[in-house]
């Protein structure tokens, strides 16, 4: 379906629990977040019908995202559920890996097609900080489970805070020089707890051109700027929702935990999916589409108009 401003809509980013084994410094507050309970979470029928619905509309592409998807109980089902819903070809994941190693095979097998890992850091102390907890050895260890699964091109999300790991963004890139991967920096957004950061977290995602001169501009891809370096085997992407708007080319709309359709990430407005039957799954998001904002307003003075945290949305 093509949404107000003519961009064509064909990407449905679904968040399966607002839960995470993780505590990321940037999306979940220090004393722990309000959970959902379990009945205010989609059921695996209810998150099938608004993809079957949604496919209706035109979507090919599913990601499924949280907090951590794989700490849902029964994700592999969820995905196999997903994947055979007709029009949909792509069904993604976006994970922090640290609990992906001994599922990677299953959900392969299941119909996931790609993985995006968020990995801020290369350093164990570091990530045991930025996650609160988390332990790079099992992140590292869910990326090579995916690779010896047979994931292709899984993307590396990398999110540039200043003072914290911008001085990692060649180590970090340096993971595509050996392997197909797709390392993605993205900069830091000031929405969820980062809404109150100091000036100095915000770095614009040109540290990364800088720091690596070598990168040659091959082109672009949904809401990244693609680069590679010769010889290397797989890409840097830049994600710049800060430093240049790209949201004339975002094809996707995003569908919360508790069953909140949002049609932009940056914007307050919310369709409740809950309890519609197929007609009024289609209606409620053809009007979500329709009413699809033309930018978002976040700037250097304006925090993102979305009250949420990003564990309720996925990123
Ligand atoms: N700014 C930029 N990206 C963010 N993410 C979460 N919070 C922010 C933020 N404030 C992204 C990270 C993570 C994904 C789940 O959401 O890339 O990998
Ligand atoms: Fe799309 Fe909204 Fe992000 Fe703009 S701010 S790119 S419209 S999700």
């Amino acid at each position: 379906m093509i949404d107000g401003q003519g961009r064509q809509i064909g990407y449905l980013r679904l968040s399966v629990t607002d839960r995470c084994n993780c505590r990321c410094t940037y999306c979940m507050a220090e004393g722990g977040v309000p959970m959902l309970g379990h009945a205010d979470i989609l059921s695996f029928e209810e998150l099938t019908a608004i993809v079957r619905a949604a496919a209706e509309l035109g979507v090919t592409k599913v990601r499924l995202t949280g907090g951590e998807p794989l700490v849902r109980r029964g994700i592999v089902d969820l995905v196999r559920m997903v994947a055979a819903v007709p029009g949909v070809a792509e069904v993604a994941m976006t994970t922090n890996a640290c609990l992906l190693a001994p599922v990677a095979a299953e959900l392969r097998e299941a119909g996931l097609t790609r993985i995006n890992v968020s990995l801020d850091t290369l350093r164990a102390d570091r990530y045991e900080k930025i996650t609160r907890g988390g332990r790079l050895e099992d992140a590292l260890a869910g990326l090579e489970a995916a690779r010896a699964a047979g994931f292709e091109h899984t993307k590396i999300n990398c999110v540039l805070m200043g003072g914290v790991n911008d001085d990692e963004v060649a180590d970090v890139a340096g993971l595509a020089k050996g392997e197909p991967y797709d390392v993605r920096f993205i900069e830091l957004m000031p929405i969820g707890p980062a809404a109150t950061w100091p000036q100095g977290s915000f770095v614009s995602a040109d540290v990364v051109t800088e720091t690596l001169p070598e990168l040659r501009f091959i082109g672009r891809e949904g809401v990244a700027e693609l680069y590679q370096a010769k010889s290397w085997a797989g890409c840097v992407g830049l994600i710049r929702p800060m430093s240049h708007k790209f949201c004339d080319g975002c094809s996707r709309i995003r569908v919360t935990a508790d069953g909140r359709l949002k049609p932009c990430l940056h914007s307050a407005a919310e369709i409740g999916l809950r309890g519609l039957g197929h007609d009024e799954l289609l209606a409620a998001l053809r009007a979500g589409i329709a009413a699809k904002p033309k930018y978002h307003h976040m700037d250097e003075n304006h925090a993102s108009e979305s009250a949420r945290d990003m564990n309720e949305i996925g990123g």
